[in-house]
């Protein structure tokens, strides 16, 4: 053979060799796969919605984290590594409920609905805990997350030399090609990413901690729309997420933004940190539909004085329906904040300016959003399964029925995110010792947090207001 022919054929190999690792090189950055469940539920608790894009963390990391920066996790929680976080794990799973993987192309984990859509409950002290799947997610701090994030981000221990080293005495398997696409691409964009976030959440600092159980909805929005963060404190708690079929077309979100189910949806599946490009529309209205249906559990029936209840339900037609019972005339409806009386701060934190900003979110998606507006007041909504949904009021300031009817009860301070029910009074167990060690404070007197207003039912004769909350067990 020539040797000129020996050079053509080298060539020609090498170029073949290219052009494979070019193709597999592309197909590996162009990969964007999650796993999919084929049970709702499953995919509810685990299953990816997109959401991995903006704020997710690549998995070996988010492995890593608890263990070596362990000292930054909140020490005064219970529970082990993101357990402090309230994060709750089902055995056979590495990874906490409402977090998802998607390779794009590395492993990212991501947060989906059920974060903050999944809550617990105990009958009694030391019992077992009980998970409740589309109940808000009474112990989820979701600021503690961020926050043990921004740490993290500003600590000494946040070298790629330090990262690489924790992560290879995690993962045996990690190989040298995976220490190779870490070293020069994944860590150089998650310092970069996190570093961003120091600043674009420079804010949660200076306002009040939401505690387990709520989050600030709509400024973060403000971050994200490039809108000037204004001083007020959105802080709202988790709702249920049930029974979404007969709501349809009502005006909901506490404040009553948005009458569409879907835009709901989407807009928390960005706010949790997809980007329009990234949502996954199928996975979202698989778990849309499971919403539309699925119903929370009822309250123990053997725990309900039937009797009073029946009383109750009179009281309730007369002085709570129209407001709160479908297909009551007010009811998906807002009543304005003036009237209804509550803390005024989640009503101010939804601007105009924002609503006008979400409804371009979509521009040149067949989803984009257009029917967000500013109400002036809070939503007027269905009360089914109402006991699940202690703390009560949007910024769930009131720990049972009982004390949102007795308002001299409303307790200036009480302890969210201890798990245990209380039947008699209807709402989690909120004071007492296990209470308070277990618990987080939650202090009426920080801006944002106000117990006071909707005093609908509190004239009522003491007697009939134990009849309605025997009836209120009941929806
Ligand atoms: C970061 C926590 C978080 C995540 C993740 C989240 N939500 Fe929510 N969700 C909330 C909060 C908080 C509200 C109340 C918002 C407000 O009005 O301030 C809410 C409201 C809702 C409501 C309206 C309830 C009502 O009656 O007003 C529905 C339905 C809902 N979410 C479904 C979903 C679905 C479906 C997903 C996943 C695509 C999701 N949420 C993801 C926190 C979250
Ligand atoms: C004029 C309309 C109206 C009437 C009448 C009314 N409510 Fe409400 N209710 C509201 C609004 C608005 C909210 C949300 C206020 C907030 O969270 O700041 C609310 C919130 C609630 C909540 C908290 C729900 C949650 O998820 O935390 C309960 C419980 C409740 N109402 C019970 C009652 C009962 C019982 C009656 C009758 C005695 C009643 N309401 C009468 C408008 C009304």
């Amino acid at each position: 053979m020539s040797r000129r022919r020996k050079i053509a054929i080298a060539a020609g190999v090498l170029v073949v060799v290219a052009v494979v690792l070019g193709v597999l090189i592309k197909r590996f950055m162009d990969r964007n796969r999650a796993p999919m469940y084929a049970d709702i539920q499953e995919h509810f608790k685990y299953g990816s919605i997109g959401t991995e894009k903006r704020l997710g963390v690549p998995a070996p990391l988010f492995d890593l984290f608890p263990v070596m920066f362990a000292d930054l996790l909140p020490q005064d929680r219970p529970g082990q590594g993101y357990e402090k976080l309230g994060f709750l794990y089902e055995p056979g799973h590495k990874r906490p409920i409402g977090t998802t993987v998607r390779e794009m192309p590395v492993e990212i984990v991501g947060l989906n609905c059920a974060a903050c859509h999944t809550g617990t409950m105990r009958d009694k002290p030391g019992g077992e805990r009980r998970l409740l799947l589309g109940a808000p997610a009474n112990n989820f701090n979701i600021e503690g997350y961020f926050l043990f994030i921004l740490a993290i981000a500003e600590d000494p221990r946040f070298t790629t030399e330090r990262l690489l080293e924790g992560i290879e005495r995690q993962d045996p398997d990690f190989g040298t090609l995976d220490r190779l696409i870490y070293r020069y691409v994944v860590l150089p964009q998650v310092e970069k990413a996190f570093k961003g976030f120091v600043t674009q959440y420079a804010w949660l600092k200076q306002h009040p901690p939401f505690g387990p159980g709520r989050v600030d909805t709509f400024n973060p929005y403000k971050v994200y729309h490039h809108l000037a963060m204004d001083d007020s404190i959105g802080t709202a708690d988790f709702p249920a997420l049930y029974n979404q079929k007969p709501r349809i077309g009502m005006h909901l979100h506490w404040d009553g933004n948005n009458d569409v189910v879907e835009e709901r949806n989407i807009s928390a599946a960005i706010g949790a940190g997809a980007e329009p490009s990234s949502l996954d529309i199928p996975q979202m209205m698989r778990i849309r539909d499971w919403t539309l249906t699925v119903q929370g559990p009822a309250f123990p029936a053997d725990r309900i004085d039937h009797d009073r209840a029946t009383r109750g339900e009179a009281i309730w037609r007369a002085q709570c329906a129209d407001c709160h019972a479908f297909g009551g005339k007010k009811v998906g409806q807002v009543t304005p904040v003036g009237d209804v009386g509550t803390d005024a701060e989640r009503e101010r934190s939804f601007t105009a300016e924002l609503a006008d900003k979400q409804n371009t979110l979509g521009t040149g998606y067949p989803w984009k959003l257009s029917h967000f507006r500013k109400t002036g007041g809070y939503a007027n909504a269905p009360l089914d399964r109402v006991w699940l949904r202690s703390p009560y009021l949007h910024n769930g300031s009131v720990p049972t029925l009982r004390a949102l009817l007795f308002p001299d009860e409303r307790p200036a301070q009480f302890y969210r995110a201890y798990d245990v029910y209380d039947f008699d009074n209807a709402g989690y167990v909120s004071n007492g010792p296990e209470a308070e060690k277990l618990g987080w404070k939650y202090d009426t007197t920080v801006r944002g947090n106000t117990n006071r207003g909707h005093r609908y039912g509190t004239e009522l004769p003491a007697d009939q207001k134990l009849d309605l909350i025997e009836y209120l067990k009941t929806l």
